[in-house]
């Protein structure tokens, strides 16, 4: 392994960013934009790294707020949108799967099922894409008494509770990390909740997605109840507004230079 060496980006196939500084996000009420502040300015040089050294593979990004950050990484690198990726809700969706396993003690990979949306406080379960036990999770819901409205709840505040433990995170979002660099290494064509470019949302969020050698090789449309669709519609258009706000921040500490 060679470090520091930016020319080997040429021939890189993936490349995952993982700069930051989480102590930032060390705020009252858990934003992850809090960290913001400094990841945008860390963004843009390693953007313009990445396109000097003429970088071609798939970058998958983990730096947060990782929507955003994704979105910015695409734009200012000029790569296809669908060869950048955040990890997401993959780590989200991991710990809402563990929440219903624990509840109803079965293994958590048998579970299936997304967290979608911002990798943030507006994401949200789709509770109609859960199945375990060979049913919809909301009919078992119904069955054995299980609160799900709790268990979303405890998987959001999943990251906050680890973070509030050891003032970082890391196994989980690295376990992401590698799911989503080994499915792009070995086409893996694995389906995954991965923050990917959704023309009809008009942003980066997280949407199920098909991950192989050339990124987001397919998307898919999930059945999702008129209240999710609302859902996803109010956590797109926070995704939006952030990195609009952040554009035009650029944009005028450009022309004030
Ligand atoms: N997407 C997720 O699910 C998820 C989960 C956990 C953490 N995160 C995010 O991942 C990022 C890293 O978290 P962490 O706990 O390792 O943070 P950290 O503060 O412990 O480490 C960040 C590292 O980035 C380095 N760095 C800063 N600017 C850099 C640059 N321009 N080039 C190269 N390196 C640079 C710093 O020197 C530091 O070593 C943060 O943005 C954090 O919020 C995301």
């Amino acid at each position: 392994m060679t470090v520091n060496d930016a020319s080997q980006l040429r021939d890189c196939d993936v490349v995952v960013s993982a700069l930051g500084e989480s102590k930032l996000v060390d705020t009252p009420d858990h934003d992850r934009f809090a960290e913001f502040k400094f990841t945008r300015t860390q963004v843009p040089l390693v953007a313009k790294m990445l396109v000097d050294n003429g970088f071609h593979g798939k970058l998958v990004d983990v730096t947060n707020p990782c929507d955003v950050i994704t979105s910015m990484y695409q734009k200012l690198t000029g790569l296809p949108k669908e060869h950048v990726m955040g990890t997401g809700t993959l780590l989200d969706s991991a710990r809402m799967r563990a929440r219903v396993g624990e509840a109803l003690k079965v293994d958590s990979r048998s579970v299936v099922g997304f967290n979608l949306g911002e990798h943030g406080n507006s994401q949200f379960t789709a509770w109609s894409t859960v199945r375990v036990l060979g049913k919809p999770v909301t009919e078992l819901a119904e069955e054995r008494g299980l609160k799900l409205s709790e268990l979303e709840e405890r998987a959001r505040q999943g990251g906050y509770l680890v973070y509030q433990g050891k003032k970082y995170t890391n196994y989980g979002v690295a376990t992401a990390a590698v799911r989503l660099t080994n499915a792009v290494l070995n086409d893996a064509r694995t389906e995954m909740p991965v923050s990917n470019y959704r023309e009809e949302y008009g942003t980066y969020l997280s949407y199920p997605a098909v991950v192989g050698r050339d990124g987001v090789v397919e998307q898919l449309h999930l059945d999702l109840t008129p209240e999710e669709e609302a859902k996803l519609e109010t956590s797109a258009t926070y995704i939006k507004e952030r990195l609009k706000k952040e554009e035009e921040r650029a944009n005028n500490l450009a022309q004030a230079e």
